[in-house]
C-alpha cells in the first residue's frame, strides 16, 4: 500500500515552533530554518518506527541533531545512523564552526567534536566515520534517508547501490537535501530517471526535495537511474524534462541555471569543481 503523502501539500512542520528547537540551537547546521524544522517533524510526527533513520553527510550533527529532537520527542525506537568522512579544513571551521560559537581547534578531525555535540542523543545515534563508498549497510529496512552528500555523480550513484534498496516502497521518503542546488545538477536528473520507483511529494526551502518510494528498487532501476556515464547532451535533456516539476515549485529557473552550469563546464561530474557560469 502507497502511503497518503497529501499532509506535506500544507508543509505542516512550518508550525513547528523553534522553542521545540531549543536544544538544538547549539549544533551548527548549513540547514535552512524551514528545512530544521522539516527534519524534526519528519521523526516526531511522520515516521512510524518501521525502519532506522540514515543520515548521509552530517557534518558536525546539525542534520542528525534536528532528526533526533524529533525522534525522542515522539519517543521513537528505531535507531538514527549518521553518515560522514568527519574532516573540516580551515575555511569551513572558520566559516561554519567558529562563526557559529564552537571554540577553534586545531586539525581536520570533527568526530569527537560531533560527538560532544550529539550527546544529548547519545543513546538513539550510531556515528559511522569515513567515506560513505567505503560503507556497506546491514541495518535492515531504512524508513527515511536523508541525502547530503551526493557531491558527484558517482558518488550519487554509489549512494542509490548502497541503499536505496532497503527502502521500504510505498512508506519510506528519501529526502534530496541538494535537489535544487546549481553544482549538483545530477540529482534532479537521477531523481528523474527513477520516476519509475519515487514519486515527489514536497519541496522545502532552501534546496530540498521529499520522495516517497513507490516501488522496490532492485537491479533495473539502478540501471535506469545511473547518472555517472551521462554525457553533457543526455545531462541537459533530462534537465529540460524536470522543468515542469521545477516549475510547479517555482523553482524553474534554479533548472536553467543548473543548465547553464553543465555548459559552462563540460564533462565535470564533481560539485566543488563546477565553476559558477553567473
Ligand atoms: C553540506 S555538508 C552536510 C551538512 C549537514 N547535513 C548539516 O546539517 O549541517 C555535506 C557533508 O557531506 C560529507 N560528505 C560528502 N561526501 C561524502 C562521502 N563520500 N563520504 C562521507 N561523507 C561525505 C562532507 O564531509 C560534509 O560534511
Amino acid at each position: 500500500m502507497i502511503r497518503d503523502t497529501s499532509e506535506f501539500n500544507s508543509a505542516p512542520w512550518r508550525k513547528i515552533g523553534w522553542d521545540r528547537l531549543q536544544q538544538v540551537r547549539s549544533v551548527p547546521t548549513m540547514l535552512a530554518g524551514a528545512e530544521q524544522k522539516l527534519y524534526y517533524w519528519l521523526t516526531s510526527e511522520w515516521t512510524r518506527d518501521i525502519g532506522a533513520v540514515v543520515d548521509l553527510g552530517c557534518f558536525v550533527g546539525g542534520s542528525t541533531a534536528r532528526l533526533a529532537a524529533g525522534h525522542q520527542s515522539a519517543g521513537k525506537r528505531s535507531w538514527i545512523h549518521a553518515y560522514d568522512r568527519f574532516k573540516a579544513d580551515e575555511r569551513t571551521k572558520k566559516n561554519e564552526l567558529y562563526r557559529k560559537g564552537i571554540a577553534t581547534f586545531k586539525g581536520e578531525n570533527t568526530y569527537w567534536l560531533t560527538r560532544d555535540l550529539l550527546e544529548p542523543w547519545d543513546e538513539r545515534i550510531s556515528l559511522h566515520r569515513g567515506d560513505i563508498m567505503d560503507k556497506r549497510w546491514d541495518g535492515g529496512p531504512i524508513e527515511l534517508l536523508i541525502l547530503d552528500a551526493a557531491k558527484s555523480a558517482d558518488t550519487t550513484d554509489g549512494i542509490a547501490e548502497r541503499f536505496f534498496s532497503h527502502l521500504v516502497p510505498g512508506q519510506s521518503l528519501v529526502v534530496q537535501q541538494d535537489y535544487f542546488h546549481w553544482r549538483l545538477p545530477w540529482i534532479p536528473v537521477q531523481m528523474h530517471l527513477l520516476s519509475d520507483w519515487f514519486q515527489p511529494v514536497a519541496f522545502c526551502p532552501d534546496d530540498t526535495v521529499i520522495f516517497l518510494n513507490t516501488r522496490q528498487i532492485d537491479d533495473t532501476a539502478l540501471t535506469a537511474g545511473r547518472v555517472g556515464g551521462l554525457d553533457d547532451d543526455a545531462l541537459l535533456r533530462h534537465l529540460t524534462e524536470v522543468q515542469p516539476l521545477a516549475r510547479s515549485w517555482r523553482q524553474r529557473r534554479r533548472i536553467y541555471r543548473m543548465k547553464r552550469t553543465v555548459e559552462a563546464n563540460p564533462g565535470v561530474r564533481t560539485g566543488h569543481l563546477m565553476n559558477d557560469p553567473d
